[in-house]
């Protein structure tokens, strides 16, 4: 039994006094059946550390260099956002691939330099508009997928994979649980090649998940949580949806 996950990516958005509030509401509503985590803004990473003291939601952030360390001007390293107490990044999600070009291998490399530093890299897959109407969704998602594996080998139980369709995110057309189940699904197959711990592995969906659909997505056996863009700006949805992850 996989104790589901539902994490909060804020994207860019935010700022001091709104991220309390939202957390302090967040907060007031624990004690989650799920693991819950955020992830946040680098600049708001460390009074989010302070806000979530003595809470069990998890701290994350949205992307981390593939270097160690160096001259690479305005990029974020794992070592710090492990030395500020992040517990997961995201890594290779679809806005920074489409907008920042980021490779299969990038991401990969991403991935591992996480899971090198003791954190929880969230791998986010997922196919446009295009590649499904051109029946191509199995074909990127396990190339996507693959590169991770290959480049992680053993470390690969360490990672939690994300399977967002670009054309669910942001625009409220939610993947219907049997088109998100069958994605996670040949994802868990995937996995299940690679390692005999692909069955206790995380596999979250992401894409217009709302308090209204969550419990239906939820209830799908390879969907072990979610991954949260709008309605984790909303103290209220993202405890609603929470509250579905059981
Ligand atoms: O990373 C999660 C995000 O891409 C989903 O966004 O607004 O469709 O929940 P949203």
């Amino acid at each position: 039994m996989r104790r589901k996950l539902v994490v909060g990516n804020w994207k860019m958005h935010g700022t001091l006094a709104s991220n309390a509030e939202l957390l302090g509401g967040v907060r007031a509503a624990e004690p989650f059946v799920c693991e819950a985590a955020v992830c946040v803004p680098f600049p708001y990473l460390a009074s989010c550390v302070l806000a979530l003291q003595g809470s069990h939601i998890g701290l994350g952030a949205q992307d981390c260099s593939a270097h160690e360390q160096g001259a690479y001007t305005g990029e974020v390293s794992a070592t710090m956002l492990h030395d500020v107490g992040c517990r997961y990044v995201i890594v290779g999600h679809s806005e920074r691939r489409a907008y920042h070009g980021e490779s299969d291998q990038l991401v990969a490399d991403k991935a591992k330099i996480v899971v090198n530093k003791g954190m929880i890299p969230i791998v986010c897959v997922g196919e446009t508009l295009a590649e499904r109407e051109a029946g191509q969704t199995d074909a990127v998602v396990k190339r996507q997928l693959s590169a991770v594996i290959h480049t992680l080998g053993h470390c690969v139980p360490q990672i939690v994979v994300a399977y967002e369709p670009v054309w669910a995110i942001g625009t409220g057309k939610t993947a219907s649980p049997e088109q998100a189940q069958e994605v996670h699904a040949l994802l868990r197959a995937q996995l299940q090649a690679a390692t005999s711990h692909a069955d206790s592995m995380k596999i979250l969906y992401g894409g217009s998940v709302k308090p209204d659909n969550a419990a239906t997505l939820f209830a799908q056996p390879d969907i072990d949580g979610g991954l949260i863009g709008g309605a984790s700006l909303k103290a209220a949805d993202f405890i609603a949806i929470c509250r579905a992850a059981l």
